[in-house]
C-alpha cells in the first residue's frame, strides 16, 4: 500500500502562494508554449538569448508584492519547457549568465523571498525542447519535422535523464533550503490526451525521467521538501490546474492534500495582448472555495522581459491583499467545516471559529442549516460588528411582519441591508465547545 500523500503543517496552514513563470518566452510575450505553438526552429528561438536583458529585475519587489497579497510561499520557474535556465548551471550554456542579464537570477530571488519571511519553491520542467538528447515527441516543436524519426535515432533519453538529475542536484544543493519542488509534467498514458493521439506520440513519464530515482534524490538533498505529483509517480499532493475542485480531492478513495495552480489571465508566461484578467472577487472566491475543500491556491504572475510584473497583476494582488488583511484568519490555518453552507456561501473552519463567506449578499436574513444551538456569538469579520441570530421554531406561523418557522436546527442570521464593501463579506461565528 503506497504511503498516503502528506504535506508539512506549514503548507496546509499557509494556503496561498505565488507562482512565477519567467523565461525567454517573456520576450515573444505570447504564452510560455510559444516555441512549440509556432514550431520555432531552435536556432531562431535561441536568438532571444541575445536580447534577454531584465534591467528592471527586482526580486525584493516581487517578494514584497507576494507578501502584500497575503501569500506565504513563492514558486519560480528555474527552467521551463523551452530549456532556458535562470540559474548558473554548470551543465549548459543555455542560461541567464550567457545573456545581457549576465548573472544567476535564482540566487537573488531566493535571498529576497527569504528576506520577506516567505518560503521558497522551484518549478522545474521535465520537458526540454532545447536539449539535443531529448527525444522529439508529439508536443515537441519539431513534431511535424519530416526528419524527426531519423533525429530520434541519435537522441538518447538516458543522457537527457543524467542532465535532468544533475541540474536538480545543482538546484537543491546551491541555494540552501528549498521548501517545494514543482516538477512539470508527465503525459504518458494520460487519459486526457486519448482524444488527441498525435500528442501521445513518444509521450513521456516516470521511466523517461527516472522518476523514482529523481524523487529519492530530491528527498535526500532536501529532507523536508514537498514534491508534487507530476513525475509520473505519486507525490505529496495533487495539483489540479486551472480549475477549482468542487470537493476535497481523493486518490483511490483516500483524501489527499491538493493545491490548485491558477493563472490570472489564462497564460502562465507574460502574454502582452491578453487582457482576460480574472476579477479580484473571482480570485478571492477561488481561494476561499479551495480552503473550504481543504486545498491551497498557487496564483501565477508572468513577469516581462524587463523583469517587471505588469500593472494589472500588481493591482489585483494589492486588492487581494487588502481583503486578506481583514480576513486572513478565515484562510490561514482554516479548512473544511463539516457543515452544509447556505446557497452561494462557503464555510471555512479554524478551531472554534466558523467563517461564513457570502459570495452573494442575502436579502436581510441568512438561514444556516444545522447550526442552531452551536453558535455563541457572531460578527462581521472585516469590522467585528455584531450580527444577531435566532432560531425560528419550525411551527412558527408566518405573519405580516414576522418570518415563519425554519427547518429544525436552522440558525437565522439578521444581516445589514448594505453589503460590506469588501471583495467577499465574511461572518465569523464563534462555536460552542461541542459544535
Ligand atoms: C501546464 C502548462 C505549463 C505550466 C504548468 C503550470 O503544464 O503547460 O506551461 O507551466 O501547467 O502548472
Amino acid at each position: 500500500m503506497p504511503a498516503r500523500p502528506t504535506v508539512p503543517d506549514w503548507f496546509s496552514h499557509d494556503r496561498f502562494g505565488m507562482f512565477i513563470h519567467w523565461g525567454l518566452y517573456a520576450l515573444p510575450a505570447r504564452h510560455e508554449w510559444v516555441m512549440t505553438r509556432e514550431q520555432r526552429e531552435l536556432s531562431d528561438y535561441e536568438r532571444y538569448t541575445e536580447f534577454f536583458d531584465p534591467d528592471l529585475y527586482d526580486p525584493v519587489a516581487w517578494a514584497k508584492l507576494a507578501k502584500r497579497a497575503g501569500m506565504k510561499y513563492v514558486v519560480i520557474t528555474t527552467k521551463h519547457h523551452e530549456g532556458f535556465c535562470l540559474w548558473d548551471s554548470q551543465l549548459t550554456d543555455y542560461k541567464a549568465t550567457n545573456t545581457p542579464a549576465g548573472r544567476d537570477l535564482i540566487a537573488p530571488f531566493v535571498e529576497a523571498v527569504r528576506g520577506e519571511g516567505l518560503r521558497v519553491g522551484f518549478y522545474h520542467s521535465l520537458l526540454d525542447w532545447h536539449h539535443p538528447e531529448y527525444p522529439i515527441d508529439g508536443i515537441h516543436p519539431r513534431r511535424d519535422d519530416p526528419t524527426r524519426f531519423e533525429a530520434n535515432e541519435t537522441r538518447d533519453i538516458a543522457k537527457y535523464r543524467e542532465y535532468l538529475h544533475g541540474q536538480v542536484r545543482e538546484l537543491l544543493t546551491n541555494y540552501g533550503r528549498v521548501d517545494y519542488l514543482f516538477y512539470d509534467f508527465s503525459w504518458k498514458g494520460d487519459p486526457h490526451h486519448e482524444g488527441n493521439p498525435p500528442r501521445l506520440w513518444n509521450a513521456k513519464g516516470n521511466e523517461d525521467w527516472g522518476g523514482e530515482e529523481l524523487m529519492a534524490l530530491t528527498r535526500e538533498l532536501q529532507p523536508g521538501i514537498i514534491v508534487n505529483d507530476r513525475l509520473g509517480i505519486p507525490g505529496d499532493l495533487v495539483t489540479p490546474e486551472q480549475y477549482q475542485p468542487s470537493r476535497p480531492m481523493t486518490l483511490d478513495g483516500v483524501e489527499v492534500p491538493w493545491e490548485a495552480c491558477q493563472t490570472m489571465n489564462g497564460s502562465w508566461g507574460y502574454d502582452r495582448d491578453n487582457h482576460d484578467f480574472k476579477s479580484v472577487d473571482t480570485i478571492v472566491k477561488m481561494l476561499i472555495d479551495g480552503v473550504a475543500n481543504n486545498g491551497n491556491m498557487l496564483l501565477n504572475v508572468g513577469p516581462t522581459g524587463r523583469g517587471t510584473i505588469e500593472a494589472e497583476s500588481q493591482r489585483i494582488l494589492g486588492e487581494v491583499g487588502a481583503w486578506m488583511d481583514l480576513h486572513g484568519r478565515s484562510i490561514y490555518g482554516a479548512g473544511p467545516s463539516g457543515f452544509t453552507a447556505p446557497v452561494d456561501g462557503r464555510y471555512t473552519r479554524r478551531g472554534d471559529r466558523l467563517y461564513l463567506h457570502l459570495f452573494s449578499w442575502p436579502p436581510q436574513h441568512c438561514h444556516l442549516p444545522g447550526l442552531a444551538g452551536k453558535v455563541r456569538y457572531a460578527q462581521l469579520l472585516h469590522d467585528a460588528s455584531e450580527i444577531h441570530f435566532a432560531e425560528i421554531p419550525p411551527d412558527t406561523q408566518a405573519v405580516n411582519t414576522g418570518m415563519g418557522g425554519q427547518p429544525a436546527g436552522t440558525l437565522t442570521l439578521t444581516l445589514p441591508v448594505r453589503r460590506p464593501d469588501v471583495a467577499v463579506p465574511v461572518v465569523e461565528l464563534f462555536l460552542t465547545p461541542d459544535a
